[in-house]
Formats: C-alpha cells, sequence, structure tokens
C-alpha cells in the first residue's frame, strides 16, 4: 500500500524494523529540504518575513497533532526530542515532586527502558516503590491482574498502550477509569500505538501521553509530550534557557512563559515540527483504520506461515498489533539477523531495550518484524522462504 511514496522503498531492501523507526514519505523529506533551502531561519525569535513563515508552520503543527490526538487545548502539545525526553520530564519535571516513601508506581516487565528507567530513578531518590503488574500467560496485561496490583499507595500507573516487543495493545481506557476513581495518575507511552491506531487522548482519558515523530512517518530527533493542561501548568520544566522566560534579573526574579513555551527552552527542532505536519496529514489521508487493518491482515499473513516451520518459535502468538517475535530453534537471534542481511532483509535482534522482560518470557533474545503498512505479502514470502531452511541459516549466518 502506497509504496511509491517512499523513496527509500526504491532501494533494493526489504525494511521490517518499522518499530525502530519507519521510513519517511516524499512530502515529508520535500518538506525539510523547502525549509533548509528556502525559509531556514529561528522560530519565535524574528522580525522577518522567512522567520514569520516558521512560526506560522511550526504552530500549524502543534494544531495538527492536537487535532489528530483529540487534545482538548493546543497548549497541551509540547515538542521534545522523542518519547524518551517526554517520559523523563514528566517522571522528573512532575512526579518528583509529588512523590515520597508511600507511594508506589505501577509497571510491567514488558515495558522499554524509557518507561522503566525514569521511575528507577525516583524510586532510587525518593523511596518510592517501582512495583510490577503479572502479565498473563501470552505477556498481556490484563485489566485483572492491573485492578489486583493497585494498592491504596498506588499514586501512578505507567504503561506503553502496545509494547515494543509482545506488542500486545493494552485496555488504556478501561485501565484510566479503574486509575482515576481512585486518584491514581495514568502515564501512557504511545511510541509504538501512534503509528498504527487511532489514539484519542480524551476518549482515554490519561494524564500523560509520550510519543515520537519518527516511528510516524515522520523526522528524527522530535517527540511530543501530551499532558492535560491543568497537569502540564505544574510541570517543572528540565530546561531553562531561551525563548520559554518572560524576564529575568536576579535569581529570585524569573518569569516563565506561559504553556507550551515554557517547557520548550532554547532552538527546537524547527525542520522536524514543520515537516511533521506532513506526515500527520499523510496519516489521516491514508486513514489509520485503514492502516491498522492492512497491518492487521500482514501480520496474519506472515504468522499462518511462520507456524508452518518447526524451528521458529514465536513469543507473541496473540499479540493484536504488526510485532511479531520469535526465536529460530538453537540459534542466537543476531546471527539470524546477519543472516537475513545478506539478502537485504533488516529486522532488530536482541532484547530491543525490554530488559526485564526476560523475567516474564526466560527469552533473553529474540528477532523482531515490525510491520507497516507499506509492507508486502510478496517481502513476507522471501523472508518466509529463508527463514524456512535450517540447515542454509546456519550455514549462511558467519
Ligand atoms: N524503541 C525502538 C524499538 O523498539 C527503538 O526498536
Amino acid at each position: 500500500m502506497n509504496r511509491e511514496d517512499f523513496p527509500m522503498l526504491a532501494n533494493d531492501i526489504i525494511y521490517l524494523d518499522n518499530s525502530a523507526t519507519s521510513l519517511k514519505p516524499k512530502c515529508v523529506i520535500d518538506k525539510m529540504v523547502d525549509y533548509y533551502e528556502n525559509y531556514s531561519a529561528n522560530a519565535h525569535r524574528g522580525d522577518y518575513d522567512i522567520s514569520y513563515k516558521v512560526d506560522l508552520e511550526f504552530e500549524e503543527t502543534r494544531d495538527l497533532v492536537a487535532n489528530f490526538i483529540n487534545a482538548k487545548d493546543k497548549d497541551e502539545i509540547i515538542f521534545t526530542s522523542g518519547t524518551t525526553e517526554s517520559l523523563n520530564m514528566i517522571a522528573t519535571g512532575f512526579f518528583a515532586n509529588l512523590v515520597d516513601e508511600n507511594d508506589e508506581i505501577l509497571i510491567t516487565s514488558s515495558e522499554h527502558a524509557s518507561n522503566v528507567l525514569p521511575w528507577f530513578r525516583l524510586e532510587n531518590e525518593f523511596g518510592c516503590k517501582v512495583r510490577y503488574i503479572p502479565l498473563d500467560s501470552s505477556y498481556h496485561v490484563t485489566l485483572d491482574n492491573l485492578k489486583k496490583s493497585v494498592t491504596p499507595h498506588t499514586k501512578i500507573i505507567a504503561l506503553a498502550q502496545v509494547t515494543n516487543v509482545i506488542g500486545d495493545v493494552r485496555p488504556i481506557k478501561e485501565i484510566c477509569k479503574f486509575a482515576h476513581e481512585r486518584n491514581i495518575f495514568v502515564v501512557v507511552d504511545g511510541a509504538q500505538s501512534l503509528p498504527h491506531m487511532k489514539v484519542d487522548v480524551q476518549d482515554l482519558d490519561c494524564d500523560f501521553l509520550a510519543f515520537s515523530a519518527h516511528k510516524m512517518y515522520g523526522p528524527t530527533g522530535l517527540g511530543i509530550l501530551y499532558g492535560k493542561k491543568e497537569l502540564l501548568e505544574n510541570l517543572e520544566p528540565i530546561n531553562l534557557g531561551g525563548g520559554m522566560n518572560e524576564s529575568f534579573d536576579t535569581p529570585q526574579q524569573i518569569l516563565l512563559k506561559e504553556l507550551p513555551t515554557r517547557l520548550e527552552a532554547g532552538t527546537p527542532n524547527i525542520a522536524s515540527v514543520i515537516a511533521f505536519k506532513e506526515s500527520i496529514k499523510y496519516l489521516e489521508k491514508l486513514g489509520m483504520e485503514n492502516i491498522s487493518n492492512r497491518e492487521h491482515y500482514l501480520r496474519k499473513y506472515l504468522i499462518d506461515k511462520l507456524l508452518r516451520i518447526p524451528h521458529i518459535d514465536i513469543i507473541n502468538l496473540e499479540a493484536d498489533s504488526g510485532i511479531v517475535t520469535f526465536n529460530v530453534s538453537d540459534v542466537f537471534s543476531q546471527d539470524v539477523a546477519f543472516y537475513l542481511n545478506k539478502y537485504q532483509i533488516c529486522v532488530r535482534a536482541g532484547n530491543h531495550c525490554a530488559k526485564i522482560l526476560k523475567n516474564a518470557t526466560k527469552v533473553t533474545n529474540t528477532i523482531r518484524i515490525s510491520l507497516a503498512f507499506y509492507n508486502t505479502e510478496s517481502e513476507i514470502d522471501t523472508l518466509v522462504d529463508l527463514l524456512s531452511n535450517k540447515d542454509k541459516i546456519i550455514g549462511e549466518m558467519f
């Protein structure tokens, strides 16, 4: 679907690592080049035409993103460097002031490092406790297990909407409802969900949501931090500097600007913000439902074929996303990735930054296929063909 929009696909590769980063359509690349060639001024600082154009387009992206996730107010959209920075800002800028040694933070063992380490830091610094919601036999979070894990001390539930190795889709709306009835905050890592499904923050009612442009067919180095306005008002800026202050004179006289500028110190990633507008328009034109349907179809196509290969052990058979994680029996996952690379097939192998997932799966390393709507049945056939002959894998992996 829409392969002709992606210049990278004209190269002789089979790209199956879309959870690491997605490819970029020409409209996004062109917009970046246009900015650098024709109006590469700074944002929010100039008094000349091209600088006004930058300001206008920069804020247009904010409007589009707000609309894309159905935020109530465009001031709830903060530009960051990525999901990682967004989650760190939430933990350090907001929750560090709220937690003490009586509080508990609920996560799972299948979270990405970016949704584990900022909470570990809070435990180390403030004595609150990170606890784990047990996963079921498919390594999914059930509402029931979540409910059983909540105690009167639970202050924060921090979960990926879709995890990056297991690819399970969490019932965030139901979790938010249950949590809010108990005054528990819900933080959502949307890095792996936003590119693949419709996300509506008002419908979910999550308190914070973090995601990255580069996984959404957009430029690298740009992330979004969404937060309910009344919460963002109380998020301490990690960075102080140009653009975000109204005035300062002495250390006692620092006046900060309003949202969203208050949380965007320094020159932002202007080119990426401006080009991200094209990604959002592109996704809306394709339709998130069409994208999701296509990826579900491709997943089923791949799984049906992999199930016929006896030496393939699929880890996340039950997942409901384009992420398929498996191992070739008795072969180290990275060796399989090297073997596939000989045929220009790009997959990711290893622990995928989910380093405590092994506590649940008892498997340290895996091979991960992450599909996007532009992948094809014929690409999957080529992959499956190469994986079906174990002797060939062993013979050619070095
Ligand atoms: N978080 C990205 C992944 O899962 C890099 O591959």
